[in-house]
């Protein structure tokens, strides 16, 4: 008989969702000692919160997130808000002892990031950020290939994720669903909330970023406000390109914006190193794209690897060799990973301690594109 863990989930929107499948699934997929067992979930709206219990099977609700994370049932907090609750959610869940999970970005910036992780560190519980494309059997599949040498030295690493919901200048900024154009709620725009992605996966595969030196703009500068009623000042970046160099040498370009008419959500990397070439695209997120230099010219070329495999990462636990799986599993993979971790005792990556890394390159990103100046990482 597995082992139960309460899961007590705080907002119901768009991850709200994407966890909660990823609780119902993984047991079904990916056997574990543990058993998530979605126990309550928090919204300030009532009729709201009991609709959502009743779709996913949640047993209870609480309209107040303080209440949810001091109940004595809860064994762990899954923080599905704006920005700018993971930070005050985090600590009063650590300090009444819950396991969490968070959304990411990790906080609003590193001072709350570097909080959150005292509080985790101190309380000794279990932590994770939802940073989920690590998850996607193809970028994992890239970390090993790298990992095991097949790139040898690393040279570059390009990143971009664009899309174009925000061109209208009719778009009011704040509130359900618009909180990503508030800066008081989102902490910034497309790097904190895009970027930060790419930010994630880049030094899970090619290690520290040691500097950057960056751009944004925001090219709607007034929008009506959700919440005043009033037109208000945008404080977000609505598009942003930094350039970065890694401690291992390698020199990368990162861009992101939301005003790439025709790109809904294109997130693609690519990373050239001395032997081969990797590159890889969230709108064909299961196949891997591989260069080999050591490959004999006459057959040598760019292969698309279909990666459905029972040897691939994840793969053996679905369906048969040749059949894809999508984006919602990178969500079940990390609860699969966050349950296994409880039974090893080894933490699932990233932790709010990873990252903060990231946090802090989105800083230092902001910073740099404030100063005009080059910015080292966590200066
Ligand atoms: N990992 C990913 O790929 C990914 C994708 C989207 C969003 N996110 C992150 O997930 C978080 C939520 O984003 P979303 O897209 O689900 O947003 P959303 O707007 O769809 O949902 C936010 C939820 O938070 C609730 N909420 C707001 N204030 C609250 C409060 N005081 N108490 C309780 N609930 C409250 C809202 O009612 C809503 O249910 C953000 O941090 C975002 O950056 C991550």
């Amino acid at each position: 008989m597995a082992k139960r863990l309460n899961i007590g989930m705080i907002g119901y929107g768009f991850m709200g969702r994407a966890h909660s499948n990823g609780y119902c699934q993984a047991p079904h997929f990916f056997p574990s000692e543990y058993r998530p067992v979605l126990k309550a979930v928090a919204a300030r709206d009532a009729e709201k919160a009991k609709a959502f219990a009743s779709t996913w099977g949640y047993e209870s609700i609480e309209t107040d997130w303080r209440k949810l994370v001091a109940r004595p049932d809860i064994d762990a907090v899954d923080i599905c808000t704006p920005n700018n609750l993971h930070c005050e959610i985090a600590i009063e869940a650590a300090r009444n002892g819950k396991m969490i999970l968070c959304e990411k970005p990790l906080a609003m910036n590193a001072e709350e990031g570097e909080r959150m992780c005292a509080a985790v560190e101190k309380a000794g519980v279990p932590n994770i950020v939802w940073y989920n494309y690590r998850r996607v059997p193809a970028v994992s599949l890239a970390k090993q290939l790298i990992d095991e040498g097949r790139l040898g030295r690393i040279f570059h690493y390009r990143a971009v994720f664009l899309q174009d919901w925000t061109i209208s200048s009719d778009l009011p900024q704040g509130g359900a669903a618009l909180w990503r154009l508030d800066a008081a709620a989102a902490g910034s725009g497309v790097t904190g909330d895009l970027l930060a992605h790419c930010i994630d996966t880049a030094i899970w595969l090619n290690g520290p970023v040691d500097g950057v030196t960056a751009m944004t703009e925001t090219f709607v500068k007034e929008r009506m406000h959700n919440l005043t009623g009033r037109v208000e000042k945008v404080g977000i970046d609505d598009a942003c390109a930094f350039l970065a160099r890694f401690s291992n040498g390698s020199l990368a370009v990162f861009e992101s914006t939301r005003y790439a008419r025709g790109h809904k959500a294109l997130y693609t990397f690519e990373i050239n190193g001395e032997h081969a070439s990797i590159a890889w695209d969230l709108h064909d997120l299961h196949r891997l794209s591989y260069f080999d230099h050591r490959d004999a010219s006459r057959t040598r070329g760019w292969r698309s690897v279909h990666v459905t495999d029972g040897d691939m990462p994840y793969m053996k636990n679905w369906w048969v060799p040749g059949l894809q799986i999508g984006y919602e599993q990178s969500f079940v993979h990390q609860v699969a990973d966050f349950l296994d971790s409880l039974s090893t005792g080894t933490p699932a990556g990233p932790t709010f301690r990873d990252a903060l890394e990231t946090q802090r390159v989105c800083d230092a990103v902001l910073a740099s594109a404030r100063t005009g100046a080059w910015t080292r990482v966590g200066a």
